[in-house]
């Protein structure tokens, strides 16, 4: 079977990375964590972005050769997916020499067939976004946007890719294949995006004056490859596309992984780079219909319903935040605030009371109870016998809705539901306790088989949300599990989620507090 393939925006290194590019990369490794526990094999390919006119402008700036500043600021980006756990199994730094070898081979491919012309061109460019701009990016009184930055009056001739004649045919494929893009609601932008501009070929050159640091195009020396063509080509590139033809090896098995099942990316970027012009770079290429990955686009992160910048001086520092919180902790607060599609506030009330509340207050609470009576009852030995009632088969029945629910949710990007479904179960047994009362049950010689029933609903139904929670929290979730004396078995995978799990006669471990709770004055 093939593997899912899940493949992320790769991100620029002309900056450290902030809040969102954290949220994306977590996005993508708890999709891929889930996956596998679904039962599938995994590839998640993410990496960084190297090239391009920003870079070599901050590269001058900071005084460093253009590599130096890259491989420095890609340090910071590698360092936080460690941090994090964010597990990849290939890594897209763009200014690899296999990459480089794809891109000019592709710059060949359809140079030979005919696909790239070169022309002058007379217009208005973005530096800030490399791009140059037409009239429909201009406002009515003859200004530009700030996204655009400064807008320079340039002529220059350059290499151009013939989009155009890829638009009927794009058109045609998002109208037939309504997955392409989700959520289904951006896909008027997409639209409306080509009825507009969708005559303009994309220019895919910068002249070796002004940037010369790029690809060179191997049929024209005076010219680097645009960055955008270039960051683009990394989700085949690095999945193994052309590896024999231009000799590189190491890589995956390319007809095994293509297409990816989900290119993660933001909203800022699906028009035009992931929805305009890769698909119809895909499609010069000669890929099928078949072989154009669907889009998986994620809302941002924004603070005090503003965006969050360098410029206006309000990063939030990923970094510290997994200092603070934990960075199971961050981790669990990216998934559950947001909807997937959807922007967000990122607020440090919001964190800290998800952890506090919800980790430390909720989770962490279950385990401690549960721990503690286990071993003051019991010496921390589970007991399985007859014993039931209407109480503990209303928990099991919330664990089996839960775990049932669970799937559907996250195959469908809803990772905050997916996490809710996880919670009933944690709001279900810390009730269940309130219910039982087993330190009533424990003075009553007689209720003896009652209570071992009741530490045992808790002590499964326990395990059982460390499964569900491990893509999302996957170092707190084993420890917890090591805390309850149980390793998830080798090759364990959702279908296995049923009662049971400890078996009679379990040895529990010992009880340490997970989450200590984080003072306003240590988040502040
Ligand atoms: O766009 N909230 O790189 P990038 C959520 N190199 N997501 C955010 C965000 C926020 N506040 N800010 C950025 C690039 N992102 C290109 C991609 S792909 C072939 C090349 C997301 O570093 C953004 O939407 O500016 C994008 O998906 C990713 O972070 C990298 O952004
Ligand atoms: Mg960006």
């Amino acid at each position: 079977m093939k593997p899912y393939f899940i493949t992320t925006a790769i991100d620029y290194t002309n900056a450290a990375p902030h809040i969102g590019h954290a949220y994306e990369k977590v996005l993508a490794d708890v999709m891929a964590r889930y996956q596998r526990l679904a039962g599938r094999e995994v590839y998640f390919l993410t990496g960084v972005d190297q090239h391009g006119q920003k870079v070599q402008k901050k590269a001058a700036e900071a005084g460093l050769d253009p590599q130096q500043f890259v491989d420095g600021i890609t340090e910071h980006f590698v360092t936080l997916w460690k941090k994090l756990g964010v597990e990849f199994d290939g890594w897209a730094a763009t200014t690899a020499e296999p990459h480089k070898r794809v891109v000019q081979a592709i710059l060949t491919n359809l140079h030979n067939a005919g696909q790239l012309y070169k022309a002058p061109r007379q217009g208005f460019y973005s530096v800030r976004q490399e791009q140059f701009l037409t009239e429909k990016e201009r406002r009515e009184d003859g200004t530009w946007s700030e996204e655009w930055g400064e807008v320079v009056e340039l002529e220059e001739e350059n290499w151009y890719f013939k989009l155009s004649e890829h638009v009927e045919w794009l058109k045609g494929f998002i109208r037939s294949h309504p997955d392409f893009i989700f959520p289904a609601f951006r896909t008027n932008d997409v639209i409306n995006a080509l009825e507009g501009s969708g005559s303009i070929d994309l220019c895919i050159s910068r002249p070796k004056e002004r940037l010369t640091w790029g690809i060179p195009l191997p049929f024209d020396p005076d010219f680097v490859n645009y960055v955008w063509f270039d960051a683009l080509v990394n989700y085949i590139s690095f999945a193994g596309y052309l590896a024999e033809e231009v000799g590189n090896t190491g890589l995956p098995d390319f007809k095994r992984l293509w297409p990816a099942n989900a290119h993660v990316i933001g909203k800022d970027i699906l028009t035009p780079p992931h929805a305009i012009y890769w698909p119809t770079m895909l499609h010069a290429m000669g890929f099928s219909d078949t072989e154009i990955p669907q889009l998986i686009v994620h809302g941002w992160w924004n603070l005090r319903g503003g965006k969050i910048s360098k410029s206006v001086g309000n990063v939030i520092d990923p970094v510290q935040l997994a200092d603070t919180f934990t960075p199971d902790g961050l981790r669990f607060y990216l998934m559950k605030d947001i909807a997937t599609g959807y922007d967000a506030d990122f607020s440090e009330d919001r964190i800290m009371m998800a952890y506090n509340k919800e980790l430390a207050g909720g989770l962490g609470n279950l385990l401690n109870r549960t721990l503690n009576m286990a071993s003051r009852y019991r010496n921390g030995v589970v007991k399985i016998n007859d014993f039931d009632d209407e109480v503990c088969a209303s928990l099991r029945q919330v664990v089996a809705d839960a775990v049932a629910a669970y799937s559907p949710k996250m195959e469908s990007w809803a990772i905050h539901h997916g996490i809710e479904e996880a919670w009933k179960i944690v709001t279900a047994a810390n009730g269940f306790i309130e219910q039982t009362q087993p330190f009533k049950l424990a003075k009553d010689e007689t209720q003896a088989a009652r209570l071992d029933a009741v530490l045992r609903h808790l002590v499964e139904a326990l395990a059982q949300v460390t499964v569900l929670l491990n893509p999302i929290m996957p170092v707190a979730c084993p420890k917890i599990r090591e805390q309850l004396g149980w390793v998830l078995p080798e090759g364990f995978t959702l279908d296995k989620l049923t009662w049971g799990l400890i078996p009679d006669g379990h040895q529990l471990g010992q009880g340490t507090p997970l989450f200590p709770r984080v003072e306003i004055e240590a988040a502040g």
